[in-house]
């Protein structure tokens, strides 16, 4: 175990990057334009009623869109979308350049998403609130749809998959 050190961004980001996660991109319109950030703050809040949360960088074009457009979608990558995560996280890039447009199912094509995505969460934004740096978005997921395959994680910094070990699934989850 290392000395404590001052939590400064850089430690604090090392420190938190110790705890694996999924990667997603957060997508949403505003106005005709299609916006869209990767993430890894993404994290389940509620089953009755579903409700999830993603933690947004104040002042990003795809943070002002979510809250503008009041509604978004979460698209969970698959192990072979590394190229999507890292097209989704450059900034001030035009992220959908050269990618095609496809819409949700839910609303009238209010929503872009991510192409081949493992798995897709719209939803409409239940609240928001400032919290240091970021905006919390809790959304309301109005409909899902997922596919078989491995997630792409996400892990001190670096991508990489996840495979299932062969165990049995936790009884009380499934
Ligand atoms: C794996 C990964 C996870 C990220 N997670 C988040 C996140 O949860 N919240 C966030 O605001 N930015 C996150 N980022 C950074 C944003 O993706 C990046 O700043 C943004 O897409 C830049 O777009 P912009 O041009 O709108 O600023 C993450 C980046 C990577 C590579």
């Amino acid at each position: 175990m290392s000395a404590p050190t001052s939590v400064d961004p850089l430690t604090m980001r090392r420190t938190i990057g110790r705890f694996a996660t999924g990667v997603a991109v957060v997508t949403a319109l505003d106005g005709d334009e299609p916006h869209g950030m990767t993430v890894n703050s993404l994290t389940s809040v509620s089953l009755e009623p579903p409700l999830l949360l993603v933690c947004l960088t104040t002042g990003a074009r795809t943070t002002d869109a979510v809250v503008r457009a009041g509604r978004f979608a979460v698209n969970v990558l698959g192990a072979r979308q590394e190229e999507i995560a890292l097209r989704f996280a450059r900034r001030g890039a035009d992220h959908f350049d050269g990618l095609p447009l496809r819409y949700g199912d839910h609303g009238e094509h209010e929503v872009p998403v991510v192409p081949d995505a493992l798995a897709h969460l719209e939803c409409t934004v239940d609240r928001h609130f400032e919290a240091g740096d970021h905006v919390v978005v809790i959304g309301h997921v109005r409909q899902v749809c997922d596919r078989p395959g491995a997630p792409l994680a996400f892990l001190g910094g670096r991508f990489g998959d996840l495979t299932e070990r062969g165990s049995e699934p936790v009884h009380w989850f499934f």
